[in-house]
């Protein structure tokens, strides 16, 4: 297996482009399964959770071709409207596929997602709408057996805010009979590119990125020309290396609309931050202790949560992170305190002195934004971190070892056997 090796001590500075937003290219992407027709897709990202979503379309019928600065994508047919479990549990993700196979063709067998390192992950949201909308729905054998001869509008209200949930549900009612409401919708932007999406493929909706979303279903949707927003978690990524290395950065293709919590948040820590219209930039100063909570948005997203972990191990004080999203996502912090860090985890509370420096060691990925939680503390440790299962870095991160070399930092991958 690959792994990466970071001289700390080094401040970032220069510029990094931006990349496509995984968390919108994903229902982008699964969304394409709506329309017969050609879609033609900018700015999706090269990552390992895009590469399996993209094999599993062609599965399920679609033809994808890679042009220079797109990717052309169509689904004429389905000819298989399946998402077994070898996919499913590769990247849970891929249940994307199942409200738009069901609008589609009437008919979707896609496996029940399992936990995964951060948590337990139920999907009864996502099931509880469809069957509003007239779906039947079995369970059996681990895999969600879904039907409707044609999906119908429904008053639908999400008990809690599901992101992936959101999606579906708008998927499945651009195609429905009749109008749909999604009452308590997440609100991630990442949600309101998908709706735009969908509008460029002829779809009605109204409202997302709020909690209020209205879906007037339509008989067809058209192909689509569409840019996928910037990654909103990677610049909040790369702002924190601009932060704990007391670096410069400049973050060009970003939205900083979309970033206020985290750019806040940075703020209140001690860096000075300058917002420009599609770009940030960020100098690092001294990094106060700041207490911090995870919520939906436009709260401190969940994915940043390991990120300010790492900043906060070099704080100035002690501060609180409190996760209140998912209930197991705090397994970077044994690996930090390998480093040196000073955090205690009880329950959803990480209570975090800040330590002087921290002190290479070898240490092991265990989800994706653990990975950059680990990159980030790599980055100011005394000495060469070693970080091993980076798989998960290169699901969510593109060519992150170059973004950083680019800006100065000294970091390798080193090839492994499979
Ligand atoms: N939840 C339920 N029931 C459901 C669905 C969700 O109780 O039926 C709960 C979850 O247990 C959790 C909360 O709702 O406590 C929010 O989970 P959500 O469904 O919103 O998460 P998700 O859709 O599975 C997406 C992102 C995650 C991100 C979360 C939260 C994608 C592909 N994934 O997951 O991204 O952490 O929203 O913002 O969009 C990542 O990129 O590293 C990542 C994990």
């Amino acid at each position: 297996m690959d792994k990466i090796l970071i001289q700390g001590g080094i401040a970032l500075a220069g510029e990094v482009h931006i990349s496509g937003a995984k968390n919108a290219a994903l229902p982008i992407l699964a969304a394409t399964l709506l329309s017969s027709e050609i879609h033609r897709l900018k700015n999706v990202p090269r990552l390992g959770d895009i590469t399996t979503l993209k094999r599993l379309l062609e599965k399920i019928g679609a033809e994808i071709s890679e042009k220079d600065d797109y990717c052309e994508i169509q689904v004429k047919h389905i000819k298989n409207n399946e998402a077994p479990y070898s996919w499913v549990k590769t990247m849970r993700a891929t249940i994307l596929v199942l409200g738009p196979l069901l609008a589609r063709c009437g008919e979707a067998h896609v496996s029940l997602p399992g936990g995964c390192a951060i948590g337990a992950r139920p999907i009864q949201l996502h099931l509880m709408g469809l069957e509003k909308m007239g779906a039947e729905i079995t369970i059996e054998h681990g895999i969600i057996h879904a039907k409707a001869a044609k999906l119908k509008g429904a008053a639908i209200y999400l008990e809690t805010p599901t992101v992936t949930g959101t999606e579906t549900l708008m998927m499945a009612a651009a195609l429905a009979e009749g109008t749909t409401t999604i009452e308590n919708a997440a609100c991630e932007p990442e949600i309101g590119d998908l709706a735009h999406f969908l509008n460029h493929c002829g779809a009605q909706i109204i409202g997302a990125g709020t909690d209020h979303i209205v879906i007037n279903g339509v008989s067809a949707l058209s192909g689509a020309s569409y840019e996928v927003m910037p990654d909103r978690i990677e610049a909040g990524t790369f702002m924190l290396a601009a932060a704990i290395t007391k670096g410069d950065l400049h973050l060009k293709n970003c939205r900083p609309a979309d970033m206020i919590s985290i750019i806040e948040k940075c703020r209140t820590t001690g860096s000075e931050i300058r917002v420009e219209k599609d770009a940030l930039r960020v100098l690092g100063k001294e990094i106060h202790a700041v207490d911090l909570k995870t919520l939906p948005y436009p709260g401190l997203p969940t994915d940043m949560q390991a990120q300010f972990m790492a900043l906060m191990s070099v704080s100035d004080g002690a501060s609180v992170i409190t996760e209140t999203i998912f209930e197991s996502r705090f397994n970077h912090c044994a690996e930090l305190r390998r480093m040196g860090a000073d955090i205690r985890v009880e329950g959803k509370h990480a209570m975090i002195k800040g330590v002087p420096r921290l002190s290479a060691a070898p240490i092991m990925a265990s989800d994706l934004r653990a990975s950059a939680s680990l990159i980030l503390a790599g980055l100011v440790a005394e000495g060469e971190t070693e970080i091993r299962r980076i798989y998960h870095l290169d699901r969510g991160y593109e060519a992150i070892e170059q973004k950083l070399t680019d800006v100065g930092a000294v970091i390798q991958r080193v090839k492994g056997k499979a």
